[in-house]
């Protein structure tokens, strides 16, 4: 499987409404050219503006809620009608109890969604990979919004990440926390990594174009 680039647009300024769809149009741009599938996950008002402009969009967050009497609650058949085609599980400013992350995974799948799910550390990716995500991506909580990327700074992070859920089974493995250039993604595909997750060094850079199409040809 080629490696893959999934952009987290959280929460920031610089991403919402028509700022975030210009960062959608961009991932299009570059993922046409490139050939490199390039997932994006803007807000989740943003969800259904951002899929008539990329078709490649995640929520980055899903409740585990039947449709119904849940007020406030995303479901996965909400986000697959604004034209989702998964989500981010779990992530480490989203954290959820084992048992719902399971449940979520499996709410995903009876969906015909797909799920990235995130953990902090080798053994939390292990223990977790029975869900049989579509991906885990490991993502060690200091060094998310950093600038120091985990490929980088903690290889070994990486590596036995890959190595742990390999033992499991054939989940393929993302990494992120302050993945900033083309050689951070390059080097977390060298370790073995199926692609990284990112946010700042792309919501924020002055050229978000030109660091994705760097990034994006150091994996083609
Ligand atoms: O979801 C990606 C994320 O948590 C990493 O954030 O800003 O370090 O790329 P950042």
């Amino acid at each position: 499987m080629k490696p893959i680039i999934v952009l987290n647009l959280k929460t920031y300024k610089e991403s919402l409404g028509r700022s975030g769809l210009r960062l959608c149009q961009i991932a299009s741009e570059i993922s046409l050219l490139s050939g490199v599938r390039i997932v994006v996950c803007p807000q989740a008002t943003d969800i259904r503006e951002s899929a008539q402009v990329h078709s490649d969009i995640f929520a980055q967050h899903v409740d585990c809620v039947q449709q119904g009497a849940f007020t406030g609650s995303l479901t996965a058949e909400a986000i697959k009608d604004a034209g989702a085609r998964g989500s981010l599980v779990n992530h480490s400013e989203k954290r959820l109890p084992e048992e719902t992350v399971g449940k979520t995974v499996a709410r995903l799948k009876e969906a015909g969604l797909e799920s990235v799910l995130c953990t902090r550390d080798a053994a939390e990716s292990a223990r977790l990979a029975r869900f049989e995500p579509t991906f885990i991506a490991v993502e060690p909580p200091e060094l998310i919004g950093s600038g120091i990327s985990v490929s980088t700074a903690k290889p070994e992070v990486v590596r036995g990440t890959v190595e742990a859920v390999a033992k499991v089974n054939s989940t393929p493995v993302l990494c992120g926390a302050g993945v900033s250039s083309a050689s951070d993604v390059r080097r977390a595909v060298e370790l073995g990594a199926a692609g990284v997750l990112l946010a700042s060094a792309f919501v924020k850079s002055p050229n978000p174009k030109k660091l994705l199409a760097e990034m994006a040809e150091a994996i083609q």
